[in-house]
């Protein structure tokens, strides 16, 4: 693919929104921030745009993609809500959660972003600078994380520019994210199932539904082999380190990422040691989540010992991650 496109870098604002609608509009591709990770925006419409976005990306053509829309009335536009869709919807949007829903009648979305399913994921994210972004590009914007396929999500501006400079046209830089992990994605059908945990906790969602959310097995696939959320696929998070996760001490050579303030057992053996949280916090955790992976994967240690996470709110998103990081990109 072409990797001699002079990408720009913007610092947000109403230039920079500008610039990217239109670079939107004319079938580029920026990347901006929300408040889960970075997302990589297309013009949810235009299918050469979308091939380029997957090129860009090195990612494989059956996983599809999260369309970003203004509103609720955008989304209802585009596919079909059902009143438990409804509900998570006006609860939590703006936010980090995505429904994958039946695509509506004139679904405006290219089928190239839906990898030819008959349903559709979408989002209303809360950051402001991808709210004006979408408002003034005036349609839906589909955006999977700025990574390249298989590295961990960004989290900054940096991160974007480190896997996909020259790769994309814009990028637009709105600081660090807030949440730091993906949005928590819903599959609503008769019953809705959690396809991916991320920001949005489980006990949030059972307490608009009523009850509780069924999960979709770790690798589930639906109809004719497609994965049901491709994202699910393993080895979607790894880092080039080997990954050993619930670590109860340290081995020589190991960098450590810590949580809380437990000790493990030879702690002195560690190159290094970073902290998701001293003070045990799930969110601050998350934030850190994808940021501390990438510093330790460069530091060439012979693993990433991994501290034990609790696994209740944003923990059940995290142990997520970290289990896909622990798989080993090799094996993808
Ligand atoms: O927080 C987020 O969700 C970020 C920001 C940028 O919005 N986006 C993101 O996109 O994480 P991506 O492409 O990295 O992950 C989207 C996930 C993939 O696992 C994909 O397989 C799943 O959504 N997905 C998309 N459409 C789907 C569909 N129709 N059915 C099931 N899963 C779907
Ligand atoms: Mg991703």
């Amino acid at each position: 693919m072409e990797t001699d496109l002079k990408t720009l870098i913007l610092s947000a604002g109403a230039a920079a929104t500008a610039t990217a609608a239109g670079v939107l509009a004319e079938g580029g591709l920026v990347a901006f921030p929300t408040e889960t990770v970075y997302g990589l925006g297309a013009d949810a419409g235009n299918a050469a745009a979308i091939a380029r976005l997957y090129e860009a990306k090195g990612r494989p053509a059956f996983n599809p993609l999260i369309a970003h829309v203004a509103d609720l009335a955008a989304a209802r536009r585009i596919a079909l809500f059902d009143g438990q869709a409804l509900r998570l919807a006006e609860a939590f949007w703006p936010g980090p959660l995505t429904l994958v829903l039946p695509k509506a009648l004139s679904c405006p979305v290219a089928e190239l972003a839906t990898a030819g399913l008959d349903t559709v994921a979408i989002r209303v994210p809360a950051h402001k600078v991808a709210r004006d972004i979408i408002r003034a590009f005036g349609g839906a914007v589909v955006a999977p994380s700025a990574n390249i396929s298989g590295h961990v999500s960004p989290t900054t501006a940096d991160h974007v520019n480190g896997d996909l400079a020259g790769r994309i046209d814009l990028i637009i830089d709105g600081g660090p994210v807030e949440v730091g992990v993906e949005s928590t994605i819903v599959g609503c059908f008769s019953d809705p199932v959690l396809l991916r945990p991320g920001g949005l906790t489980r006990a949030d969602i059972e307490l608009v539904l009523g009850h509780p959310l069924q999960s979709a097995p770790a690798e589930a696939e639906g109809d004719g082999g497609q994965p049901i959320a491709p994202g699910m696929l393993a080895s979607h998070y790894a880092p080039r380190t080997p990954v050993r996760l619930n670590a109860s001490d340290v081995h020589v050579g190991e960098a450590l990422l810590a949580f809380g303030r437990a000790k493990v057992a030879r702690a002195e053996c560690a190159s290094v040691v970073m902290n998701l949280s001293e003070s045990g916090d799930l969110a601050e955790a998350a934030a850190n989540l994808f940021g501390y992976l990438r510093t330790l994967d460069k530091r060439n240690a012979d693993a990433i010992a991994v501290m034990p996470i609790p696994d209740d709110g944003l923990g059940e998103a995290i142990n997520d991650r970290l289990r896909r990081a622990a798989v080993g990109r090799d094996q993808a």
